[in-house]
Order: structure tokens, then sequence, then C-alpha cells
């Protein structure tokens, strides 16, 4: 049976609206009280995981999931091997090099030598300060990275930036963004080589959906 990997938080209910515009309805998920991981659509032609967003593309690399549904930036942090099909264009964010608001950083090439950066994306930050030849120790976190330079454990952070709410709200600002996110469609290659499930008809089916509404 096609299975679809779906990530947990912002980006499940957009997700969600994506499948039943194509005939599958894993609604369930968003019921409250629901802890099911695993269900299988009414009609009982595809099965959803319920996953973290950064454990989507594992569960497609491994082709448990024949497709998922995940944030570039993930995707990017985790360089799986897996099929990047279309860019959904929900979840719109970029990943962004942050500092305090009262430091004296306007640029990273004035952050100092060997300073530290806290992030979640620690790949992306060492690949990104490579890029501009500036050696700094990068701090590995899991969540609140803004905290970093709050309690002067790391001169920057490169952490998402969405409505920009948390930055403003902890006095910090951006001084250099690395790449804009969306969410995006992605394949387990093999899969989508030999179209196992009919699944060329599920993605032409969510192109066309999502070309009808960024053409609204
Ligand atoms: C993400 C990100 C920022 C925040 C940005 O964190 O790491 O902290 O959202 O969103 P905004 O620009 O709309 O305010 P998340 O909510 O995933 O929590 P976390 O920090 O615990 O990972």
């Amino acid at each position: 049976m096609l299975t679809v990997a779906i990530p947990k938080g912002g980006l499940l209910k957009d997700s969600i609206r994506l499948l039943q515009s194509v005939g599958l309805d894993f609604s369930a998920f968003l019921e409250a009280g629901n802890r099911q991981l695993q269900i299988t659509d009414p009609s009982n032609t595809a099965k959803a995981l319920l996953v973290r967003n950064s454990d989507v593309p594992v569960y497609v690399e491994y082709g448990q999931a024949q497709l998922g549904i995940v944030g570039y930036d993930v995707l990017r942090e985790k360089a799986a091997n897996v099929a990047q099909l279309v860019d959904l264009g929900f979840g719109p964010c970029r990943l962004s090099v942050a500092v305090k608001a009262s430091s004296p950083y306007r640029s990273p090439l004035e952050l100092p030598l060997h300073g530290r950066v806290a992030s979640k994306f620690v790949h992306c930050a060492r690949e990104y300060f490579q890029s501009l030849d500036l050696p700094v120790e990068i701090i590995p976190l899991a969540g609140s990275v803004e905290l970093g330079p709050i309690t002067g454990m790391s001169e920057a952070i490169v952490d998402l930036v969405a409505t920009g709410n948390t930055l403003r709200e902890n006095g910090l600002i951006e001084i250099d963004v690395l790449f804009q996110s969306t969410a995006r469609l992605i394949a387990h290659p093999l899969s989508y080589r030999l179209d196992t499930y009919s699944l060329h008809d599920y993605v032409k089916q969510i192109r066309e959906t999502v070309s009808q509404v960024a053409a609204r």
C-alpha cells in the first residue's frame, strides 16, 4: 500500500489538506486526543506515518514511505538520498544568521574569529561559514536556539525565521539569510522510478493542485 510520511508541527495541516485534494484523507491525525502514528485512509488506498519533520527523509530514504512532505530546510540539513519532486509552496521560512540587536555585529564577516554560533542546523551553518572562510565554533542545540546569544553562550545563531516574532521578542536581529525554504514533496528514488503503487498519478495530481493554488 502507498505510504506517505507526513510531518508533525507547522506543516501538518497544509500537508493533510494537500493530500485530501488528491483523494487521500488523513484528517484523523488532526483530531484532538489522537495518538495514532499510523493511519489508513478510509478508502483503504494509502497509509500515512506521522513523524517529526527531520525524520521524514529518513522514512522515505529507507523506503518505508514512498512519498513524504518535508521542509526544504530539513532536506538541506539531512542531505538524504531522496527524489525532490515538487515545491509545495506552503510553510515559507528562511534560515538566517541572527545576533543580539545590541551587539556590534551587522554582518557575519564582523563576527569574531572562532566565535560561537548556536544552531539546530549544524551542517548548513558549518557549510555557510566555511563558504565565508570564517572559522567559528558551531554549538549544536535541539531548540530555543535564541537563548544562545541571550545567555552569552554564543555570539550568533543560525535558525529558521518565519514571522520574525521569535527574534523580535527576544531582542535579536537577522544579519544574513542562508536560504529560503518551503515544503517539498519527496519520493523514494527507486519506487518513483518503478512507479510503485501508481505514484506518478498522485504526483501529477499534487502538481496540478499546487499550480492551481499558485495561480489564484
Ligand atoms: C522555530 C525556529 C524559531 C521560530 C521562528 O522554532 O527555530 O525559533 O520557529 O518562527 P517565527 O519567526 O515565526 O517566530 P520552533 O517553534 O520549531 O521551536 P524550537 O525553537 O523549540 O525548535
